[in-house]
């Protein structure tokens, strides 16, 4: 195994078509019009010294290092800053060539400290190669002028240091933060030999807007900013290409090693979610994988009272095993279910269903998806015929107009939301319904048209009343309407949506949107070009999520803004493998590949290849499993990689629903807080230690690569495989790929899936299949997957939750940038140093009448439970309405959350909870005696002499 080092061309591949052919060396290229000299020659295997430029970046020319001669023009031009001409024929040795460059970096060097041995950067160091490169023998100024060399390192950053006595002043950190991040946190302070880079307003970079993204350290040609883990560990030996395992964005990563060690996590530039740039998570925040409370041995315990008992695997499985098959021959067959995690990969998730449906026997599976993207799955397959988004990342460079509705990309999708605030920076424009002012509503050299600040739980009215704009005002695609969709459900449709009670005027004391503001936005994405809807789970954690989903199809329909580049529906998915999870068949009525249970032909296929009778009804839902457990009737639960007494709502019913029951197996990394009602506790791996694939936000399915052994002995998909074979029904997998292979072999929309095709193509984006064997990037190209398209009615019905005088405001859910989901893993990481609590967002005025000053302890109580945490006072949030996270589980927010969930999908109402707050002195007695209930449920009993 080697170190992958992807080839720096220097400046950005040019997107113009026009060919232009030059001669570089004597040697003769053909490159797209607007392509640099300096990318010309690299494409040709030349490679022209270069400090500033880089081809993440746009060129510079501030280094000149990369000096060429031209025939027939004066001069020494920089090649990354001169674009190719026809016929041009260039020189890049040539003795005043060496002699210039060889002078420049004399000057860099006389400024530059001598400790290359010592340096961390030592073998992978822009500056020192190209010293080399450029022949450098001595430095004729010598060391003793004025320098930076005694100029203090920035150590401020928990994940990287900024030492400027080696900075060369290139400016590549400065122009990554702006270009690709966004954020524009630095800046080159002061004129030449004076200049610097400078964080904020010259502050340490923790305490700047710096959001930790990494993209400066990775564009430094010194070790000026460099990861810590490489100062402390060395530089990386081999590395492979692997994929994140937090958000939905997908981002593809080199890991890269030393032995067993992960030196440091590089985005690659070559992943196509990605291309090139991370966030704080991906790039930094791997270190749970080795933290002290990972648990890597089995455990057992006879009731959830005792202390827990470290057992081999034969003997946890045995255990297991003889528990679900007593309890299946006393109370029946569908006494025991499981729940898949979106955590996990595709291979495991379709063992985990495999498992339920063949070896248990009936079709009690469920996954977290149920409380996050259930209603997607629902509304796109009824509207569109795929339960997915229709497009790939890269369609943002086409887009014109953004609606983004319920998300929060810059905290929840940030490598996406560069993308996005890159191409709106290029003059797209953006309208936001959110009822939180959230970062990208403004934020630098960005400013939405229009913000919509909507009241929780009114997305359908808002999104109706657009669509009734757009259909009074003559502003639908008629042809698109004629050609593409259901006519007889557009006249139906287009006949509501015009009624007048759907007008913003008539629907604007209800949403709290001005009826102006909301036509003028509706104008905008009908008339504006390309339009493409973004939406998370803002949308979704209603009790009308599915509604809300079928309501932006129409809208994308309405307006032809579908099948092409630039446009499209995308659902941005919050866990790594949320899209996997539900494709690969983790609900209870569906097979893999969104097929009914019920559907006999499928039921003959898998019943054919495992060999078993299945079940045609539909199984239970996580929230059914938890109502069926306190009846009696639901004794015996798998839970692999999940945690759903915190991330589940209406905790007192979760809870209730564990502690009845006789059996709770939980798979994880640490004991989180649902194993403080396991019986079974078996130690599952991270995705540093197995092989698999994730499926992201775009349908693109990507491998995850095994870059260390399983700490824990096993991966999760050998240990359910260990757990069927001693159920009795045989598994016999010997490698994730044969899993792929049965899933393709299954699956009409995967046929085309294979690790090798994987490994050729880098990602596939399904359906990948005879008909589309590279995948497919947009989808419903020039018909629907169902056909016609399909409008529905989206008839606004208010949820049941209702602010009054004992619960006056309304509380919203969502996350920060540092954190993820319950937060298991980035809690045990450096990322705390961001966010040590959840914290209550409240408006002024709302804080003002209830006597709060920033930071009081608050009690939050809803008509579900209490909570106490901090409140943190802000206009980000309009009067009446309150947020809050909830990465922590001191918190427990999801006490207060009722248990009001999306009438279709049982997607739970996280979105609109009725509250009331007051003040408090701290953790309310609930908290203090859960926490010592979770101490007390975590003991580990010593090991037997
Ligand atoms: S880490 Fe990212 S946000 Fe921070 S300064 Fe560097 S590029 Fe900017
Ligand atoms: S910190 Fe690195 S990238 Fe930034 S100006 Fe200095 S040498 Fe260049
Ligand atoms: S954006 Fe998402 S996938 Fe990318 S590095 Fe961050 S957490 Fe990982
Ligand atoms: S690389 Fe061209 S001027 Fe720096």
């Amino acid at each position: 195994m080697q170190l992958i080092k992807e080839t720096d061309y220097g400046t950005p591949a040019s997107k113009i078509e026009a060919e232009v052919s030059l001669t570089i060396d004597g040697f003769e290229v053909t490159v797209p019009a607007g392509t640099s000299v300096m990318r010309a020659a690299m494409e040709l295997g030349v490679k022209v010294p270069k400090l500033c430029a880089t081809d993440s970046l746009e060129a510079f020319g501030s280094c000149r290092m990369c000096l060429v001669e031209i025939e027939g023009r004066n001069g020494t031009p920089a090649s990354c800053t001169t674009p190719v001409t026809p016929g041009m024929s260039v020189k890049t040795q040539t003795p005043l060539l060496r002699t210039l460059r060889k002078g420049v970096m004399e000057l860099y060097i006389s400024d530059h400290p001598l400790d290359c041995l010592t340096c961390a950067a030592n073998g992978d160091c822009e500056l020192q190669d190209t010293a080399g490169e450029v022949g450098l023998r001595e430095v004729r100024y010598g060391y003793e002028g004025d320098n930076h060399l005694c100029a203090e390192a920035d150590e401020s950053n928990p994940y990287f240091t900024f030492d400027p006595s080696k900075c060369i002043a290139c400016s590549r950190c400065v122009r990554a933060c702006d270009e690709v991040q966004g954020t524009f946190a630095l800046t080159i302070q002061g004129r030449g030999f004076g200049s610097k880079v400078a964080a904020g307003m010259d502050e340490p970079f923790f305490e700047s807007e710096c959001v930790s993204c990494g993209a400066c350290v990775q564009a430094c040609p010194t070790a000026t900013l460099t990861e810590k883990t490489v100062i402390e560990v060395g530089q990386p030996e081999h590395s492979l290409i692997t994929t994140c395992a937090y958000c939905g964005v997908g981002c593809s990563f080199k890991a890269e090693m030393r032995g067993e060690d992960v030196v440091r996590m590089v985005p690659y530039k070559d992943g196509k979610a990605n291309r090139g740039h991370s966030c704080v998570k991906g790039r930094f925040a791997f270190g749970y994988a080795s933290h002290r409370e990972r648990i890597l041995n089995p455990m057992i315990r006879d009731k959830i009272t005792d202390p827990w008992r470290e057992v081999s695997w034969d003997e946890a499985i045995a255990y297991t095993a003889g528990q679900f098959k007593r309890i299946q021959r006393d109370y029946g067959k569908d006494a025991v279910g499981a729940i898949t995690s979106s955590r996990c990969t595709n291979e495991e998730t379709f063992l985990v269903q495999k498992l339920v449906r063949a070896g248990f026997g009936n079709n009690n599976v469920d996954t977290c998806a149920r409380v996050c993207h259930s209603p997607t799955g629902y509304g796109l397959k009824t509207t569109f015929g795929t339960s997915a988004g229709t497009q790939d990342f890269d369609s943002v460079e086409h887009t014109d107009v953004m609606l983004l509705i319920g998300a929060n990309p810059t905290d929840g999708h940030p490598v996406f939301a560069s993308r996005m605030k890159k191409r709106l920076r290029q003059g797209a424009k953006l309208i936001v319904i959110d009822p939180r002012r959230t970062d990208i509503v403004r934020s630098p050299h960005i400013e939405a048209a229009h913000h919509l600040p909507l009241t929780p739980g009114t997305n359908v009215a808002v999104l109706t009343a657009m669509a009734h704009v757009i259909v009074t005002e003559g502003l639908a695609d008629e042809a698109f309407i004629r050609e593409r969709c259901d006519l007889d459900a557009y006249a139906a449709w287009a006949t509501f949506v015009a009624e007048p009670r759907y007008s913003p005027e008539e629907t604007e004391a209800l949403t709290g949107v001005p009826s102006a503001e909301l036509r003028a936005a509706a104008r905008l994405y009908a008339t504006g070009g390309n339009g493409a809807i973004y939406y998370g789970l803002g949308v979704t954690e209603h009790s009308q999520g599915t509604t809300t989903v079928m309501a932006i199809a129409n809208l994308a329909m309405v307006t032809g803004n579908l099948g092409r580049e630039g446009v499209g529906v995308n659902p941005l998915r919050g866990q790594n493998n949320v899209q996997g999870a539900c494709d690969m068949g983790s609900f209870p009525h569906e097979f893999v590949g969104y097929r009914h249970v019920s559907d006999d032909a499928t039921r003959e296929l898998f019943e054919d290849l495992w060999g078993v009778k299945l079940e045609r009804e539909p199984g239970l839902r996580i929230p059914n499993m938890l109502d069926a457990a306190q009846d009696g009737s639901f004794r015996a639960l798998y839970v692999q990689g999940e945690d759903i007494l915190q991330s589940d709502p209406d905790t007192h019913h979760v809870a209730a629903g564990l502690a009845a029951m006789d059996c709770v197996v939980v798979q994880d990394l640490f004991l989180n807080e649902t194993a403080n009602y396991a019986h079974v506790f078996l130690p599952g791996s991270t995705f540093l230690e197995k092989d698999g694939t994730f499926t992201n936000a775009e349908r693109r399915i990507q491998r995850v690569r095994k870059v260390m052994a399983p700490k824990n002995g096993y991966g999760d998909w050998e240990i359910t495989q260990l757990l069927s074979n001693a159920l009795g029904y045989p598994m016999a997998y010997s490698h994730p790929s044969q899993i792929m292979d049965e899933i393709a072999a299954t699956t009409p929309s995967f046929s085309g899936v294979s690790y090798p095709t994987l490994d050729r193509l880098g990602s596939v984006q399904w359906p990948c299949n005879a008909a589309a064997p590279e995948g497919t990037p947009v989808m419903h190209l020039d018909s629907f997957a169902r056909g016609k398209g399909l409008f529905v009615l989206t008839d606004y019905i208010a949820t049941e939750e209702r602010t009054g005088s004992r619960f006056p405001l309304l509380l919203t859910t969502g996350r920060v940038l540092s954190q993820y989901n319950v937060g298991a893993q980035t809690r045990r990481t450096a990322n705390v140093a961001w966010h040590q609590e959840d914290l209550l967002e409240i408006h002024p005025f709302d804080a003002e009448t209830r006597g709060l000053k920033d930071g009081d302890w608050i009690k939050l109580a809803s008509r579900a439970g209490e909570t106490s945490l901090r409140c943190q006072i802000t206009d980000r949030v309009a009067p009446g309405v309150v947020y809050t996270t909830f990465h922590h589980p001191s918190t427990q927010a999801n006490v207060i959350t009722t248990d009001f969930s999306d009438w279709a999908t049982n997607c739970p109402e996280y979105k609109v909870t009725a509250v009331q707050i007051s003040s408090s002195n701290g953790p309310t007695d609930w908290q203090e005696a859960y926490e010592a209930q979770a101490l007390q449920s975590r003991r580990i009993a010593p090991a037997a002499e």
